[in-house]
């Protein structure tokens, strides 16, 4: 019969068909919640702001002294970090404990735990003032870094911050942190030549 063969062919091929179609032809279509826009390059750029700190990549253009990084410093920071940066009313101090990661008494202050002073800038840039966090200038940032860097003793009371020279303040906790190489991690210490 051969009209009969015909009409199984075509079921089949029609079988065929819709298990191919793709999926999402055969699904009811999606409601359009129509929330948000793109966002362009440029709107995206101001926040974009990571900065590598082993090397200081993506640190902004601007500069500032330790001078100008007082003055910025009693105005927006002293009063939750107290004078010189010795502990105010909401944190402790962020000047000295360097060396004491060794010992049971830590001091977590820039100078004793950061291994990279372009941290400094990256935290400082994205968190503070506490209470009203990217408000500062990047000349702002880089002064009041220069400050508390001069405060932990570790560049002079004449050093500009900028993009080339805060990456190069060598951090006296550089060399403190190692990889979590515990057998349930996947982290692999590394010792020379490495990737
Ligand atoms: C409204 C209070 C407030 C103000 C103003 C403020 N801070 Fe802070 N700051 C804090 C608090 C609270 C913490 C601790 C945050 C945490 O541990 O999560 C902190 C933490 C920090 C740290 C990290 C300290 C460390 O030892 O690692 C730095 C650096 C810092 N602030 C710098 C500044 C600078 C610079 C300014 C001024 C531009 C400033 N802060 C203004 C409240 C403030």
């Amino acid at each position: 019969m051969r009209s009969r063969e015909l009409v199984l062919a075509v079921a089949v091929a029609l079988i065929v068909a819709a298990c191919a179609a793709p999926t999402a032809s055969r699904l009811p279509e999606r409601p359009r919640v129509g929330f948000g826009q793109p966002i362009s390059e440029a709107d995206l750029a101001a926040w974009n702001i990571d900065v590598r700190t082993p090397d200081g990549l993506g640190l902004p253009p601007g500069r500032g002294t330790v001078a100008q990084g007082k003055a910025v410093y009693e105005a927006k920071c002293v009063a939750c970090h107290g004078p010189e940066a010795k502990g105010g009313s909401m944190y402790g101090t962020m000047v000295g404990g360097i060396g004491s990661f060794k010992t049971n008494a830590r001091v977590l202050t820039p100078g004793s735990m950061y291994p990279y002073a372009p941290i400094l800038f990256d935290y400082v840039r994205r968190a503070m003032p506490m209470d009203r966090p990217l408000t500062m200038t990047a000349d702002e940032v880089y002064a009041v870094a220069a400050y508390i860097l001069h405060l932990n003793g570790l560049v002079p009371a004449d050093a500009v911050m900028d993009q080339s020279s805060l990456p190069k303040v060598q951090m006296p906790n550089r060399d403190g942190f190692i990889p979590d190489d515990r057998p349930d991690t996947s982290a692999v210490r590394c010792m020379r030549d490495c990737k």
